[in-house]
């Protein structure tokens, strides 16, 4: 878990920025749902056979003897909100997004942290593939908005409870035919969760994944025609995509469409894809958490990745760190002065910049120089006893002076012309 530095906080002010207008645009409502849920929220949602859940979830019992998780993810907690707050009733569907701190106890590596952060967005009580698209545009749009490059989106369908228990028992059978040449891991991952044998990464497992038997042909026709119109959505509205028929994703509420849109990541030999942000559609999770049938599709983006991202990729972001006017003193007495003063151009809502550390005028004056400020007052000992001030036109360098008490009427004028 890391301190995010004063230096960081432009990226994380961008990205929120970028993701906010986009809700707005699209009608999301912004939602914070706490950070420590129930333990249970989890094992029900994300699921209790996945890594999140087995291995990187930070789980305890209170005092009193309750088991909580540090949320590792937002859908759950978001279900359950929904469930909980009777959003069924509310005008269908229900649009939401998020931006804040998750939890997994994974190897802190570049890209993995133990607390990071998510922006995502949710929607809920709407079937439609069109949402499913829409979803999908949302995060690439916010992502190029960012100006991030070599965006990839790759798309997979998983079918349902209709088609997928008939599949899963295909790539049983498939892969229990050659056990013996899989890894450690998808041995075991025949019994748990066979599904996530197609994105092993294992190099003695990619010759038994080329013939694998793919979910794509075992649609039930209700998948196939939603992955069908998703497909035409994309298209339409020009969106650049993949077809990963290996795209399971390691959660366990997804039905149907997937997703995951990766950048490239400049290593020494070679480029390796990065994994920003993924989702899909989670038919099931709120029937499974003790709220009525409602069809949801959503997805999320780490914000740590994207400034990852954007700090390799050169992607500036301009600061405007510029003052109206700078205010500059010497000695105590027109410190105080001007310490009432900057409360003055703050109520008048014009942009000031100081250094009341600094005594030196020639230090005073660079600063003022940085910060591209127009005006500079300055209130020597003369000027604080005379009750003055000096307004320094920082363009020409043209001086006059004027009573304290009218500075900020003057310098509001001076700005107009
Ligand atoms: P996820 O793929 O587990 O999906 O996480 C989404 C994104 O969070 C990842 O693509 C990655 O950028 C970032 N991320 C995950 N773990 C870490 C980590 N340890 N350190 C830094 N970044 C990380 C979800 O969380 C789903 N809730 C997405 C979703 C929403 N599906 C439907 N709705």
């Amino acid at each position: 878990m890391s301190d995010i530095l004063p230096t960081d906080q432009k990226y994380f002010k961008k990205i929120y920025e970028a993701a906010h207008k986009m809700a707005d645009f699209y009608g999301f409502m912004k939602i914070d749902t706490p950070i420590v849920e129930n333990e249970e929220v989890f094992d029900k949602g994300t699921g209790a056979s996945t890594d999140i859940v087995k291995k990187e979830m930070f789980a305890f019992k209170t005092k009193g003897g309750d088991a909580l998780a540090l949320r590792p993810e937002g859908t759950p907690g978001i279900a359950r909100s929904f469930i909980e707050n009777g959003m069924h009733s509310w005008p269908q569907p229900v649009k939401l997004w998020y931006f804040g701190p998750f939890f997994r106890y994974e190897h802190p590596q570049a890209g993995r942290y133990r607390q990071f952060w998510q922006f995502g967005f949710e929607v809920l009580g709407e079937s439609g593939p069109v949402i499913d698209a829409q979803i999908i545009q949302i995060f690439y749009n916010i992502l190029k908005e960012l100006k991030l490059k070599d965006l990839s989106v790759e798309v997979n369908s998983i079918g349902d409870n209709q088609c997928r228990p008939y599949y899963k028992k295909l790539l049983t059978n498939y892969l229990k035919s050659r056990e013996s040449s899989l890894c450690s891991e998808c041995r075991r991952r025949i019994k748990e969760n066979v599904l996530r044998f197609l994105d092993c990464k294992e190099e003695k497992c990619q010759p038994i994944k080329t013939e694998a038997p793919q979910i794509l042909d075992h649609l039930c026709d209700e998948c196939k025609a939603h992955f069908k119109t998703v497909l035409e959505f994309l298209d339409e509205i020009e969106v650049p995509y993949q077809l990963n028929p290996y795209l399971v994703r390691g959660l366990d509420y997804y039905t149907k469409t997937v997703f995951e849109i990766t950048s490239l990541l400049e290593g020494e030999t070679e480029k390796k894809k990065i994994e920003l942000g993924g989702g899909g559609r989670y038919d099931k999770l709120l029937k499974t958490l003790g709220g009525r049938d409602t069809p949801a599709c959503g997805g999320a983006v780490g914000v740590e990745r994207v400034i990852m991202f954007m700090k390799r990729q050169g992607v500036e972001i301009d600061e405007p760190r510029e003052v109206s006017v700078f205010l500059s003193q010497i000695g105590d007495m027109a410190k105080r002065k001007s310490l009432k003063l900057l409360d003055q151009f703050r109520k008048a809502k014009i942009s000031v910049g100081e250094s009341f550390g600094r005594d030196s005028l020639k230090a005073q004056m660079n600063r003022a120089d940085k910060l591209g400020a127009r005006f500079t007052l300055i209130i020597g000992q003369k000027e604080a006893l005379d009750g003055t001030v000096i307004i320094r036109d920082m363009k020409n360098g043209k001086q006059a002076i004027v009573k304290l008490e009218k500075a900020v009427s003057e310098v509001k004028e001076m700005l107009k012309k």
